[in-house]
């Protein structure tokens, strides 16, 4: 089967369920036992004592609406197994305390999402744990080998996790995940415990597979595409078993979990997320074409046009299966214009986030990345001109005309 139909018809049983279409919502926080013997093997199970099959015990663990959820995305993504949590902060937290302690290393692509940054920096390096950055693009690999080799000496027992947004959050840049790839296999080769981590918020599921490139483990922020309708704050995780199983064990003491309806809410918009990612990539690359001929508008970072020559286009093309809905660009002029700008769009809706139905627009600066440094946003060309916009499913022509009438307001 196609990974369209398998969105929509694996992961779930009708006939196990009176034959409902669609699959009821576990609103049940407790799970009765057959007999003490099963209650006891599920519970040893669940908290990762004991291998083997398991079952439900408890909602902070599992829920039959995350397992539906986490097979579908699993199968999607090529992945052998998934854990939903209750926000894509939430996974990224409980998968990187899975795997580091005070004194690891996290080495980092910088931009990232504002709140992963400030993440790193307000909580992962005051728990003791150093996490280092060099400027996303296609001198990454490079820079963060060069950076690594510089540590070597340090890096002996611990751990290195080498953290990738691709393309980056929020300036479009991308990072060639094989080339990082290859610097785990170097590092794992000289006894040192490496994995890659890659936030594939912006492509994925269906533009960018990373497990494909063999990174370790690929992270969302679900409450984007995957959830699709701006309507769900939702997290998720794939990767192999055993990376999982630990994942899950975190995920389970500290409760970062899903709740049952959110999974189903974004269970139910998996099978629409081919169609709406489809057409939320046609439309932007009109949209791009229609921003990067305005006078008012001096630059647009966007997949398609990359220049053809250039080393991004090169890793676009090898790993990206399409450009996306994401584009950021810079006003002429500076905060003043952009504000104005922002202040006269109608139809796109001025918020944060990304990845809904809807087209949503916002200035980076001041609102996605205010917490981020004044030298990260310079090395990540985070300016007051900079806008970035989430291209939504409505007509094409409908978004142009309302872009068009806030740049004549400038
Ligand atoms: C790339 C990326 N990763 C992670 C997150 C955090 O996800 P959430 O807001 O679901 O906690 C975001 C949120 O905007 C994001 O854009």
């Amino acid at each position: 089967m196609e990974k369209d139909t398998i969105v929509i018809s694996k992961g779930y049983d009708p006939l196990k369920y009176n034959g409902a279409v669609k699959p009821p919502i576990f609103l049940t926080s407790t799970y009765k036992f057959k007999s003490a013997e099963e209650g006891e093997s599920f519970i040893r199970v669940a908290l990762g004592l004991d291998k083997g099959e398991g079952g439900f015990v408890y909602s902070r663990f599992s829920n039959p609406n995350f397992d539906i959820v986490e097979e579908r995305l699993s199968l999607l993504e090529g992945a052998k197994s998934a854990a939903v949590f209750c926000s894509g902060m939430a996974a990224i937290t409980s998968t990187l305390l899975a795997f580091v302690k005070n004194g690891d290393y996290i080495f980092y692509t910088n931009p990232l999402y504002g709140g992963t940054e400030f993440l790193f920096k307000e909580f992962f390096e005051k728990m003791g744990v150093s996490t280092l950055h060099v400027n996303a693009g296609s001198e990454s690999p490079k820079l963060m080998e060069s950076m690594i080799n510089s540590y070597k000496g340090k890096l002996k027992g611990k751990s290195v996790i080498l953290y990738i947004e691709t393309p980056a959050n929020p300036n479009n840049v991308m990072v060639d995940l094989g080339a990082i790839v290859k610097i785990r296999d170097k590092l794992i080769k000289e006894g040192i415990n490496a994995k890659v981590f890659v936030d594939n918020t912006f492509m994925g599921p269906i533009f960018q597979s990373p497990l494909e490139q063999k990174v370790d483990i690929v992270l969302y922020s679900a409450t984007k595409f995957i959830g699709g309708h701006s309507d769900v704050i939702a997290g998720a995780v794939l990767g192999s078993e055993e990376d999982i199983s630990k994942i899950k064990g975190i995920r389970g003491m500290i409760g970062t979990n899903g709740n049952p309806f959110d999974s189903w809410l974004m269970a139910r918009s998996l099978e629409t997320v081919h169609i709406r990612m489809q057409r939320q990539m046609e439309n932007a690359k009109k949209i791009a074409e229609f921003l990067s001929k305005h006078p008012k508008v001096d630059r647009v970072i966007y997949p398609e046009l990359y220049d053809k020559k250039s080393e991004q286009y090169r890793i676009y093309k090898k790993q990206c299966k399409g450009p996306g809905s994401l584009m950021s660009f810079y006003i002429k002029g500076g905060k003043k214009e952009a504000f104005k700008f922002l202040n006269n769009i109608k139809l796109c809706k001025l918020a944060v986030s990304l990845g809904g139905t809807e087209s949503l627009i916002e200035h980076p600066k001041a609102m996605t990345h205010s917490e981020v440094d004044e030298n990260t946003l310079k090395d990540a060309e985070i300016t007051d001109n900079m806008i970035r916009l989430s291209v939504g499913i409505e007509n094409y022509q409908d978004l142009i005309n309302d872009l068009k009438s806030a740049l004549d307001k400038i």
